[in-house]
């Protein structure tokens, strides 16, 4: 038997006399102080009853109301006692149920915390909406492993928590050969924990609202004229301007900063080491190299060429956007490694299959052919990187490690308290992407050139082609031999994260997975990771042996190397891929999402009106370069987001300008990398593992920027204080 009290709200109660029935009969009561913690959330107090069941390897509370007569209110730090008649031993875990509150959302609760009478402290993560009036069940804060369970009651817990879990998340197959996904068709269909908070979601609403609607971009979609000179498209710039979008609205046409963008730029996944020539691009030395130092041969042994082939875009039926026919080429990019370290292009071939009808184009021909060509070049880059760089490998990947961690491990398990805070609105944010970007009427089915059925086409051929190693970035810059190229910004930080994340030092990842995993045989046993990579390796790649992704983990070095991968993917490697959509996109002539006219067939003939009549209709641009910001914005910190409309654009002078955000640092994530505001750790080791990784990733930053320092163009993407824990826009 027990009573409780609320020590907050009665004081008084504290008189065990009070409260304490066994008192009268000459008992010692057992007590425990009950600290419930409810989040900092909008609507995340609750008024009602609540009754607990705190639960002991010696015993069990038994079911208590937190008050008997007056309901409880509960917001902020809210503590009660729970006077047990004996003592029921170390707390495995408390029995929660709201029995009556005022009819609103739920209740966040964030933690809780029990002392015991011997001034013991147990702690309680859960960081989850209870909405309804059922019982749950939240486990003391020490990871464990199923077979470290040692009561039945535990055991029981676990097995019920996944089997709630599986039913709220299941899978689903979005389109064929494409990974599955969330069972949720609207947000709604989300379970309240997966959901933006009110905030966060307001303010994307907003600003979607703000930037299509409010602001007449709706009819601007509708605006179907063709630009006329490059002076409109820089006053359109000028409504929401980067630093880095201003460098790329004056440089885009320079050749050595197109060579700069396939390392440094938003796509840095497609570039590769030449080692011999396709067969299917039959580069001259007479048509690149006019000083006979150079030879196609020599430079190939140096290992001077470098390749850019986007034959995965080979044969894919282009968009019809307002009735016209797109064009979207499959290219091949010969680049050449200059002695002062320049990338350079030196030939472009824009279709795959050699025809006379197919030009090399170099920077020899006219200034407008190889305008012309670039451009071509880089609207492909625009569809394969938002559907292969972006979409697929960070945003669709990222939702298939969060489904499996829901549905296979308990939140008291290691690898749930190391990668949940990874998983934070992502899977509300693919949702929006479903509906939105990609769906019938999605803003890229409407304006890309992959829109529509070249859309499922890109993704179904990436992720067949899709393999772990090009997931794991030093795996990735070795098969691509670019392990020695100066100024590649994305590879230099990106590892160094991944070190970082991985076991520098023997921190993180490596040290926090080993405290649990001591020898394999342990991690074989444990039916629930080995269940979590199945559903990854079924469900994220369509149990394609090719792909190379483990079916189950053999060692620990396996695990951790592919926790290292999921960690990564989901921040680092989405920030290189997502941050910088507006600086190098936003500037539409530098990647336009789509291109009306098909590319020349001969030399000579190109036009500045043929390429003003190639580029995106006006609706086309606006709607586009909207999207993006939105796309780049973490949250609404913002003091220049602001966009404004065409017809204000168009009246404005041409050089008034808007205001300049700072690169990278246009909005602050909801939470940046490395910060676990939630404690789903409890115990010494990993809490002071958090801690180191935290003062690495603080030194790493300083670097970023002591280097960013004395750079011509900054490469901010892979700062940690620029990027979010999670895929989460
Ligand atoms: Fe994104």
């Amino acid at each position: 038997m027990a009573a409780v009290q609320n020590l907050d709200q009665h004081p008084w109660q504290d008189d065990p006399r009070h409260n304490d029935p066994a008192g009268q009969t000459g008992e010692k009561m057992m007590d425990y102080r009950v600290t419930f913690h409810t989040g900092d959330l909008a609507f995340a107090w609750m008024v009602g009853y609540v009754e607990v069941n705190l639960v002991g390897t010696d015993g069990e509370s038994g079911p208590h109301q937190l008050s008997k007569w007056v309901p409880s209110y509960l917001r902020g730090v809210s503590t009660f006692n729970v006077s047990c008649s004996q003592n029921i031993g170390q707390l495995v875990l408390i029995k929660i149920r709201k029995t009556f509150s005022l009819p609103r959302v739920g209740w966040f609760l964030a933690k809780m915390e029990v002392k015991s009478p011997i001034g013991v402290v147990f702690n309680f993560p859960v960081y989850q909406w209870i909405t309804d009036s059922e019982e749950h069940i939240y486990r003391e804060g020490k990871a464990l492993l199923a077979a470290d369970e040692t009561t039945e009651q535990a055991k029981e817990a676990r097995v019920r928590e996944l089997d709630e879990r599986r039913t709220d998340y299941s899978w689903k197959e979005y389109k064929k050969g494409t990974p599955h996904c969330i069972r949720a068709d609207t947000v709604r269909d989300l379970p309240l924990d997966e959901h933006f908070s009110d905030t966060k979601q307001a303010e994307f609403a907003y600003n979607l609202v703000n930037g299509l609607v409010k602001l007449g971009l709706t009819d601007i979609a509708e605006c179907k004229n063709s630009w006329t000179n490059i002076h409109d498209m820089e006053r359109l710039h000028n409504c929401h301007r980067t630093k880095i979008g201003d460098y790329v609205c004056e440089h885009w046409k320079d050749d050595a900063f197109f060579g700069y963008q396939f390392l440094n730029g938003i796509n840095p996944m497609l570039i590769k080491r030449c080692r011999d020539l396709p067969h299917n691009f039959p580069v001259t030395d007479q048509m690149v190299f006019q000083d006979p130092q150079f030879t196609l041969d020599d430079e190939l042994k140096k290992g001077n060429l470098f390749l850019c082939d986007y034959k995965v875009l080979d044969g894919v039926p282009a968009n019809i956007i307002n009735g016209q026919p797109q064009y979207l080429m499959a290219p091949l990019v010969l680049l050449h490694r200059t002695p002062d370290d320049k990338l350079m292009p030196i030939a472009i071939q824009l279709k795959q299959a050699e025809a006379w009808d197919n030009p090399i184009f170099t920077p020899a021909d006219s200034m407008y052919d190889w305008l012309l060509a670039k451009i071509f070049v880089r609207s492909a880059d625009f569809n394969l990187h938002e559907l292969n760089a972006h979409l697929l490998r960070t945003h669709l990947l990222a939702e298939v490690f969060t489904v499996s961690l829901l549905r296979n491990l308990p939140k008291v398990h290691p690898l749930y308290k190391l990668l949940i805070p990874h998983t934070r609105y992502t899977l509300h944010i693919n949702i929006l992407a479903r509906n939105n970007l990609i769906s019938e009427n999605g803003v890229f089915t409407k304006y890309a050139a992959s829109g529509g059925e070249g859309m499922l086409i890109i993704l179904q051929r990436s992720l067949s082609s899709l393999t772990y190693r090009s997931l794991c970035i030093h795996d990735d810059m070795e098969d691509r031999g670019l392990e020695d190229v100066p100024g590649f910004y994305y590879r230099e930080d990106g590892q160094k994260l991944w070190d970082i994340i991985h076991r520098f030092q023997q921190l993180f990842v490596e040290d926090i997975l080993r405290f649990y995993y001591k020898t394999d045989a342990r991690m074989h046993e444990d039916t629930e990771l080995q269940s979590w990579i199945g559903d990854i390796y079924e469900h994220g790649f369509l149990s394609n042996e090719a792909t190379g992704i483990p079916e189950k983990f053999s060692t620990v070095d396996d695990l951790v190397k592919f926790v290292t991968m999921v960690l990564f993917t989901c921040s680092a490697q989405h920030s290189a891929v997502n941050t910088g959509q507006f600086d190098y996109d936003g500037w539409m002539p530098n990647t336009p999402s789509t291109l009306k006219q098909p590319p020349p067939t001969t030399k000579g003939t190109t036009t500045e009106a043929d390429i003003l009549e190639t580029f995106p209709e006006m609706g086309t641009t606006v709607m586009n370069m909207t999207t993006l910001w939105l796309l780049s914005t973490q949250s609404t910190d913002t003091a220049s987001g602001k966009l404004e409309s065409i017809p204000a654009i168009i009246g404005r002078e041409a050089g008034t300008p808007g205001q300049v955000a700072s690169p990278g640092a246009v909005h602050a994530p909801d939470r940046y990398f490395g910060e676990y505001p939630e404690d789903h750790f409890t115990e010494d080791r990993p809490c002071q593992l958090i801690k180191k990784f935290q003062a690495e990733i603080k030194k790493f930053t300083e670097e970023v920027n002591t280097r960013n320092e004395g750079l011509e163009v900054p490469y901010t993407y892979l700062d940690p204080q620029v990027f979010a824990n999670s895929v989460s826009i």
